[in-house]
């Protein structure tokens, strides 16, 4: 025998409170059905209404179309029972609209024997079932559980569906602060890195940052896409990292370096291009690391690239490199300003500098460096492209 919904829901009414504690207790338990009859005679619709509580189900009674729109617009109803040949329209319309309105609702058509090319054509119209009149109580019964059952299925799949949109929604979070949490791991890996070579040439202490937080200004005025700009970030703080494996009397030497000293020094960029291009997420950065001693016009090293053969990020890099250079004191020489660096890197445009570069940060007013540069000094907190991409923010141009 089939389950009835209503008198399962009334001799345990416990399992309300099942359902509440656990999503997948079948939603039949919940409560009586509610089934809404439309007939316009009054004794058809008394007598199925009459059945229907019989069996336990909560039952409204319209005896007209327009009557049941109005109580489908005032409740919540799991089935509608309507007869389809009625005084104010025909029980079709009412289906087509309670279609519109509330798709997932069953809707059962009640016909006499004669209706029953329309009975048919209703369920074409998205009815799911009809009733032949005069119909046995059982039959009524059954038809009615059908079509509950049915619905019910219907709303555990769009549960289901949307329990499953919300768990890859979840995972989908998990997944971002996955990757944000690896490279926040990526750009620590990267200060230990910085901090190893400020052990080894500390007249750097610090230019590694600043420059980096140049670069990423520069490139977001020229309109680079934030994931370029970590991965040029990263190859600007990297820059020099290959002079870990330039020997300590050429590096730290306080004199001119001779011919072949300088030759081992210009080694420093294929060294750290090797040291970080095994590295997946250092490759992007190893090409800027690779070229960020090339010069616009072809006379830069290591190997005399010139123009845009010269990835967009070391031409960048270049810029702000020089900018740095120009305004940090150095032991044989004091801090100029950024005015005298404009000028400075105006003059090498074209020749050291991507002319496209120059012409983007001379329009970067002298503040946003000057506010770079504090910034970067006054932190101690470590390294992280975010923080810098952060801090980097050009104004408007
Ligand atoms: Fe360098």
């Amino acid at each position: 025998m089939a389950l009835n919904l209503a008198e399962l829901g009334m001799l345990n009414p416990a399992a309300d409170v099942a359902v509440e504690a656990g999503a997948h207790v079948s939603t039949r338990f919940r409560r009586s059905a509610r089934i809404l009859v439309v007939d316009d005679e009054l004794h058809v619709r008394t007598m199925i209404g009459a059945a229907l509580e019989r069996q336990g189900y909560d039952v409204q009674l319209a005896g007209s179309g327009h009557e049941a729109m109005e109580a489908l617009e005032r409740n919540v109803f799991d089935l509608v029972l309507t007869d389809i040949v009625m005084q104010d329209g025909n029980g079709i319309t009412l289906l087509e609209r309670m279609r519109i309105q509330q798709p997932n609702l069953p809707v059962v058509m009640v016909t006499a024997i004669h209706d029953i090319s329309v009975a048919i054509d209703s369920m074409r119209r998205g009815a799911y079932d009809y009733l032949l009149k005069p119909f046995e109580r059982e039959h009524l019964v059954s038809t009615v559980e059908r079509a509950l059952t049915h619905r019910q299925a219907l709303q555990e799949s769009q549960n289901y569906q949307q329990n499953l949109e919300q768990v890859v929604r979840a995972r989908t979070e998990m997944l971002r602060q996955a990757m944000e949490d690896l490279e926040h791991s990526y750009d620590v890996t990267l200060e230990a890195l910085g901090d190893a070579l400020d052990l080894k040439d500390s007249e750097t202490e610090g230019h590694s940052k600043r420059v980096t937080a140049y670069t990423i200004a520069l490139a977001r005025a020229m309109g680079i896409s934030p994931t370029e700009i970590k991965v040029i970030a990263r190859g600007a703080f990297l820059h020099d990292i290959g002079k870990m494996a330039i020997p300590d009397q050429i590096l730290r030497k306080a004199g001119k370096l001779t011919a072949e000293e300088q030759q081992v020094m210009r080694e420093h960029c294929t060294r750290g291009y090797h040291m970080l291009r095994k590295i997946p997420f250092l490759s992007g950065a190893a090409e800027i690391v690779f070229a960020h001693q090339e010069h616009y016009g072809g006379s830069g090293y290591p190997n005399g690239l010139r123009g845009a053969e010269i990835p967009i990020g070391a031409r960048i890099f270049a810029v702000a490199d020089a900018l740095d250079a120009i305004t940090s004191d150095r032991p044989y020489r004091a801090a100029r300003s950024f005015d005298a660096a404009r000028k400075e890197i105006l003059r090498c445009s074209g020749t050291q500098f991507d002319p496209g570069v120059v012409e983007v940060f001379l329009k970067i007013p002298n503040e946003l460096w000057h506010e770079l540069r504090s910034e970067i000094m006054g932190q101690d907190k470590r390294f992280s492209t975010f923080d810098l991409v952060h801090v980097a923010t050009p104004p408007t141009l």
